[in-house]
């Protein structure tokens, strides 16, 4: 008889902080449950090995044959050579709803879910922590020095604050916040965008310090507004001046820069690029009655994808 087990994962966005965050700073990220990955992993034929089934990308691969730098055979290798099991004979289905490459964490999420589905194929449930440690070893091959912020967040399905090299921290929140996240429809690999800063900030150590420093500075007050509640405006207005430390750090861009603006005149409270800049994706704080005027101004300012998202009052950080 067939046995089969599926687990998911959630997108994700940055709220404040990226880029610093590779430097030390702390940085918010949020889950975004409304798009995510979903892997299926069912029992298949003795000595048939195990299959992987990539329905958006239309791959089949092997994962005896698959190349070594492969991101989905990596992460089920890493997997099981956690687990200390060999691969079993079964198909892993991997399918997403997340936009691959727009800055909402679709590798990350995939990852994720492969972990936990192949983790519970084989009766072993892994905690976060191991899950999103396993994954951030994936995520060294795509990106080279991630801070780890994307796989804690999509791991934790919670919103973090993270510092690199400390322990995790979950948080509550106080009041929901209505997030538009809109896609620039520029493809922008975040390897490119963070090696591009790192040559930036050898050239000019201090400068940049300085900068990161004060969007930490922004982080750690919006972190306390988002915990107490309410004080919106004002968050929109940290969001705005990370923005702006943002281009001085030359990572957002003109597509970018025509977005942000065309939302805080539709309203927005705040608005900013989201994760590693040049193209990708910007997000906008808005009051709820201001969401579908926010989501219009942007199509017509040339978004090619606009998802609203709440990131909820209710959610409570664990007892970690
Ligand atoms: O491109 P994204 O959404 O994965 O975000 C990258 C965030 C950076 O701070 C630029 C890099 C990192 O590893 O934290």
């Amino acid at each position: 008889m067939e046995y089969s087990v599926q687990a998911t994962a959630p997108g994700k966005i940055i709220l404040l902080g990226e880029h610093a965050v590779v430097y030390g700073q702390p940085a918010i990220a949020v889950p975004v449950h409304q798009v995510q990955a979903t892997v299926t992993v069912a029992s298949a034929g003795p000595e048939s090995g195990l299959t992987i089934a990539a329905l958006d990308l239309d791959k089949v691969i092997h994962i005896a044959d698959a190349a070594p730098d492969d991101p989905l055979a990596a992460m089920i290798r890493l997997t099981l050579d956690h687990l200390h099991v060999p691969a079993p004979d079964a198909w892993l289905t991997v399918h997403s709803t997340i936009p691959i490459a727009g800055g909402l964490g679709s590798g990350t999420a995939v990852s994720t879910a492969i972990v936990r589905a192949l983790g519970a194929y084989l009766g072993r449930e892994l905690a976060a922590e191991s899950v999103s440690r396993l994954v951030y070893e994936v995520e060294k091959l795509h990106h080279g020095t991630p801070s780890g912020i994307d796989n804690t967040v999509v791991a934790f399905g919670k919103p973090v604050y993270f510092v690199k090299g400390q322990p995790i921290e979950t948080f509550s929140v106080g009041t929901s916040l209505h997030l538009i996240v809109a896609d620039t429809g520029v493809a922008s690999p975040t390897r490119v965008a963070v090696d591009d800063v790192r040559k930036a900030w050898e050239q000019d150590t201090a400068g940049y310090e300085r900068v990161f420093s004060q969007i930490g500075t922004i982080v750690k007050e919006a972190r306390t507004i988002i915990e107490t509640g309410g004080a919106e405006a004002r968050l929109g207005e940290l969001m705005n001046r990370n923005q702006e430390l943002l281009c001085t750090l030359g990572v957002s861009s003109s597509e970018r820069e025509c977005l942000v603006v065309a939302a805080r005149e539709a309203g927005a409270m705040g608005a900013k690029l989201s994760g590693a800049g040049r193209g990708g994706n910007m997000i906008a704080l808005v009051k709820t009655e201001d969401q579908r005027q926010v989501a219009d101004a942007l199509r017509h300012a040339g978004a090619v994808r606009v998802i609203g998202t709440v990131v909820s009052a209710s959610t409570r950080a664990p007892e970690s």
